[in-house]
């Protein structure tokens, strides 16, 4: 059997790192790896393989651009001819991104069974977030749903999506578990900081940073908090552009703020400090894994579950400052993503049918 994977952003490369294990456990098996090239910087891409032992794709199709129709439509033109080429038995898409939908539409044209990892994830807010366009769109071409979630299942049978879907738990909590014994606690020692005694923060959402009003309220009430507990923030590149242009660079003074950094350092770093404030899918959920808790800057979000167990809230600017303080400790129970095993449960139904 032939697979075809498609990646493109941060996210899918973890994600990918617990499926490729696992596919090549097989020998009658063999996986196509292409990455579209959606994130491009060394910090961004390459260090994810270097440290999650991913092997490098086969292509690498370089694709950038500032507007979203014309990077999903780049990487359209591109898979379509690769697919050609490749003839897989099925493609395989990973989340909500640009590459997950770019991948998927390019598939179900030219007929190829599609499976999504991470199917069934609604927030439905803000009106025009690209992830839930691309979720939706996804969901309803594909064959094979793998589901994170009981939650999930639920709501692609709202849709009407009934076949080929099942409850796998997240392959991210495989990775999590996998790869413990090797985070990286050196950002930790190198910035003296103490044990529950700081702050994780990532932001990069279009909604939180590309508006300069509402990226100044969150940075002014960051840089407000850092001065009472250490704030440390591995900037993504897309916010690091905004900082620039809007000149709100003075409101980092007290902050510690980094190039993005990989996967390792950053649970190291969560493992030990006190909360994370973030808008990022995944980190709010891996925040969880490492028994913390997330204030969440969305006003809504696929991991309602984690919000409504009292571990992560959602907020507005206005609310941050509060709710990073809040004093509130809930149980945090294990296992609500599954038991750490959801590639192996993928794997075997995609090579069964
Ligand atoms: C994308 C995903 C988002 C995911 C995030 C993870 C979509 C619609 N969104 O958002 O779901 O949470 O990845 O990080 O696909 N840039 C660089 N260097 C890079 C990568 C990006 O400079 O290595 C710049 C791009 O040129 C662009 C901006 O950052 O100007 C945004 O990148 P893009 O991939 O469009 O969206 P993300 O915000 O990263």
């Amino acid at each position: 059997m032939k697979i075809l994977s498609v990646i493109g952003a941060r996210p899918q490369f973890v994600k990918e790192a617990a499926l490729q294990s696992e596919l090549m456990k097989l020998d009658n098996v063999q996986e196509i790896l292409v990455h579209t090239g959606q994130h491009y910087d060394k910090n961004m891409s390459e260090i994810f393989f270097n440290v999650l032992n991913i092997n490098l794709p086969k292509y690498n199709l370089g694709i950038t651009a500032n507007l979203h129709g014309e990077m999903t439509g780049k990487m359209m033109i591109e898979l379509e001819k690769i697919m050609i080429e490749e003839k897989p038995d099925k493609v395989l898409v990973y989340g909500d991104t640009n590459s997950t939908v770019a991948a998927a539409l390019t598939a179900n044209k030219l007929k190829i069974e599609i499976a999504h990892i991470e199917a069934g994830l609604r927030q439905k807010k803000p009106k025009y977030m690209p992830e839930e366009t691309n979720r939706i769109v996804t969901d309803h071409i594909s064959d094979l749903l793998f589901c994170p979630s009981e939650r999930s299942i639920d709501n692609l049978k709202k849709e009407g999506i009934l076949n080929g879907v099942y409850f796998t738990g997240d392959v991210m909590y495989d990775i999590f578990l996998k790869m413990k014994p090797g985070f990286d606690y050196s950002k930790v020692d190198k910035l003296n900081l103490r044990e529950k005694d700081y702050i994780v923060m990532t932001l990069h959402r279009d909604f939180n940073v590309d508006e300069k009003e509402k990226l100044e309220k969150i940075l002014s009430t960051m840089n407000k908090i850092s001065k009472e507990i250490p704030v440390i923030y591995p900037m993504h590149p897309r916010t690091k552009k905004r900082i620039n242009e809007f000149g709100l660079n003075k409101l980092l003074d007290s902050i510690f703020v980094t190039e993005p950094i990989d996967y390792l350092q950053l649970m190291g770093l969560t493992e030990h400090c006190f909360k994370v404030v973030t808008d990022s899918g995944g980190y709010q959920k891996e925040s969880y894994f490492s028994g913390k808790q997330a204030v969440v800057l969305m006003p809504a979000t696929s991991w309602i579950e984690l919000v409504e167990k009292g571990i992560n809230c959602l907020v507005e600017p206005e609310e941050l400052y509060n709710a990073v303080f809040k004093e509130n400790k809930p149980d945090i129970p294990r296992n609500i993503y599954g038991n750490g095993n959801a590639a192996e449960l993928i794997v075997k139904k995609l090579t069964e049918s």
